[in-house]
């Protein structure tokens, strides 16, 4: 399991999206989630997510490992939080109207499984924010040397999803044009400051940032980033995993 104690103090200023940007997700969110029971925000971390819909009238649940994350939560007023794992909910089926879950798919090995454990425990659907980006970013690279030394797991964990349990919606949520520079985008990965960073041995780690300051170093990255929203029906996972069994 990846600890995510470590980054809790810095989580919410290096994972920030622009204003509008949020403000479109947490619309998208409340029109999906509103008057469909209280919802579970599995892997709710810093409540980045749960404190906004709280604010608009939503009444939601946070689930995560994370003591320090869940402190972070805790002192933006978030009320209903509880320690537990997200691929075993200590919750009884059916107990929540939807199910949201932001930035946690790809922290599981089988993200197919998460989704039939989420859908378990909710009556409607099973929400899923992610990022796009149509630039190979500084993470991305990582990503590629690591799983080419051996010691990374590939974290296509939407696209996997999709193709066992495709959404009933995929929406576009937001696109905007993202300016960053590489070497702060690449700093963050030297610190392991980023999750993708977690398991790799400190020798690859280090050749693997000196590959990238080498090739990405020193520039303005420009690149066009989408925020979509996918939909699960839960009759579609338990679908999607009987068919894949
Ligand atoms: C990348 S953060 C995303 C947090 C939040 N959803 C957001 O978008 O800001 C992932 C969160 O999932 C939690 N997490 C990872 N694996 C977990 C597991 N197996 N059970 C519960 N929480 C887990 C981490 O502790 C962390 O708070």
């Amino acid at each position: 399991l990846r600890n995510f104690d470590r980054v809790a103090e810095i989580y919410d200023s290096t994972r920030a999206l622009p204003e509008p940007v949020m403000a479109a997700a947490v619309d998208a969110l409340e029109a999906e989630l509103r008057g469909a029971g209280a919802v579970l925000d599995a892997g709710v971390g810093t409540g980045r997510f749960a404190a906004p819909l709280r604010d608009r009238g939503v009444e939601v649940v946070g689930l995560d490992l994370s003591r320090s994350m869940l402190r972070k939560a805790k002192g933006k007023g978030l009320a209903n939080l509880v320690r537990g794992d997200v691929t075993a909910m200590p919750f009884a089926g059916r107990a929540f109207g939807s199910c949201l879950m932001v930035h946690v798919l790809h922290l599981v090995d089988d993200p197919l499984k998460l989704a039939v454990e989420a859908a378990r425990v909710c009556r409607s659907h099973v929400l899923s924010l992610f990022e796009m980006s149509d630039h190979v970013t500084e993470r991305d690279e990582y990503v590629r040397l690591g799983l080419e030394s051996g010691c990374l797991l590939d974290e296509t964990s939407e696209v996997t999803l999709a193709e066992t349990a495709p959404p009933s919606v995929l929406k576009e949520v937001a696109v905007w044009a993202s300016e960053k520079s590489s070497d702060e985008a690449i700093g963050l990965l030297a610190d392991r400051l980023s999750s993708v960073t977690w398991d790799v041995p400190e020798a690859i780690h280090g050749e693997i940032i000196r590959a990238l300051r080498a090739s990405l170093g020193g520039r303005t990255i420009k690149s066009t980033r989408t925020l979509k929203l996918a939909v699960r029906d839960v009759e579609d996972i338990a679908w999607g995993a009987l068919s894949s069994a």
